[in-house]
């Protein structure tokens, strides 16, 4: 009896030491633990021996069974150990790999000059406000002053969808939407696209940005017009820079000036930028005609406005020193990540 659990220990300790993998040492267990495992089939036999045999045999078989069980254990840890490094060989990340740079967006350099305007704006309590691009005539031009047929259409002919829709041509027609819905005082921008039958060439754009503003309120002078556009020449162009407001036309505003700032390039000298005049233009405002309040139901006797408005490509193209409208649009990130 004592040798064949001596031959059983050798084969047990062998089977262990050589199991290499966690399952394996599962079937061992069986096969000595088990219920009908081997070991467990000694002690079971233990009653055919011999009366004086059996304590000491009996001893022997449970410190057996607990080495077994201790071995197994360790074999058992060792393996596991082994198993969750191999695991991690496997899945290490090699971190001195150069990483891939992701392409990280930006802000077009039109976006950029707008959120700059609005910026100036909204300092002097303008409120930013939206409408369509495709509008309906009346707002593009009848509301506007500007009746079927008369030669102002001229000036800013667009793209019609049927013979009362088309695209705008102007944001104007968003002054006179939010003027239909709110009682003075009135002061907003409408920033947006705009569309003209112009060629696509340096200095056109068959579709471009503008800003508009409106101030409508009881006490409003053009000297408050000459104010707010003075503070955003400054903020945009630098303080210093000179500007002059020459009489101009335009059907919605009486008087209407265009406001012209001293070139960039020769600050007044006289260039090509500036055709030697020394003065570049930059906006278009006046007086709200008093017929453009009567139409949305305001009283010209005791509210009066003044509007302005600008290109936003042509405030960029002016501010950077651009002079190929066509850059903005080609989207040529050599020309766009300069900004
Ligand atoms: N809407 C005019 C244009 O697009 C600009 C302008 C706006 C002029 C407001 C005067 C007042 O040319």
């Amino acid at each position: 009896m004592r040798d064949r659990l001596e031959q059983l220990k050798g084969e047990a300790w062998k089977r262990i030491a050589e199991a290499d993998e966690t399952g394996e040492l599962d079937r061992i267990r069986v096969r000595y633990l088990g219920k009908k495992g081997e070991l467990t089939e000694l002690l079971r036999s233990l009653g055919s021996l011999p009366q004086e045999q059996r304590p000491e045999i009996g001893r022997l078989v449970n410190e057996l069974r607990s080495q077994l069980e201790g071995r197994l254990h360790s074999r058992l840890d060792t393996l596991q150990t082994e198993e969750l490094q191999r695991d991690l060989a496997r899945e290490t990340i090699d971190i001195s790999l150069p990483g891939r740079r992701p392409a990280v967006g930006r802000k077009h350099p039109l976006n950029q000059v707008l959120a700059e305007i609005e910026a100036v704006f909204m300092g002097m309590g303008f409120e930013v406000v939206e409408g369509p691009e495709v509008e309906l005539d009346y707002y593009n031009f009848e509301a506007l002053n500007v009746p079927p047929d008369h030669p102002a259409r001229d000036m800013q002919d667009t793209f019609f969808i049927t013979d009362d829709i088309l695209l705008r041509s102007q944001t104007s027609p968003v002054q006179v939407r939010i003027m239909e819905k709110r009682q003075p005082p009135v002061r907003i921008i409408a920033p947006g696209k705009v569309y003209r039958v112009d060629l696509f060439d340096a200095t056109h754009s068959p579709m471009f940005h503008q800003v508009e503003g409106l101030l409508v309120d009881e006490v409003t002078t053009f000297g408050d017009l000459k104010g707010i556009l003075q503070v955003f020449v400054s903020a945009l162009f630098g303080k210093g820079r000179g500007v002059r407001f020459r009489p101009s036309f335009f059907p919605f505003t009486e008087p209407s000036a265009e406001i012209d700032i001293e070139c960039i390039m020769c600050s007044g000298r006289g260039c090509r930028v500036c055709s030697n005049t020394g003065w570049l233009e930059i906006l278009g405002a006046g007086m709200v005609d008093p017929r453009v309040l009567s139409k949305v139901g305001y009283d010209p006797e005791v509210v009066q406005g003044f509007a302005f408005g600008m290109g936003v490509e042509r405030i960029a193209m002016l501010k950077y020193g651009i002079d190929d409208i066509r850059l903005f649009f080609e989207n040529d990130m050599r020309f766009l990540a300069q900004f």
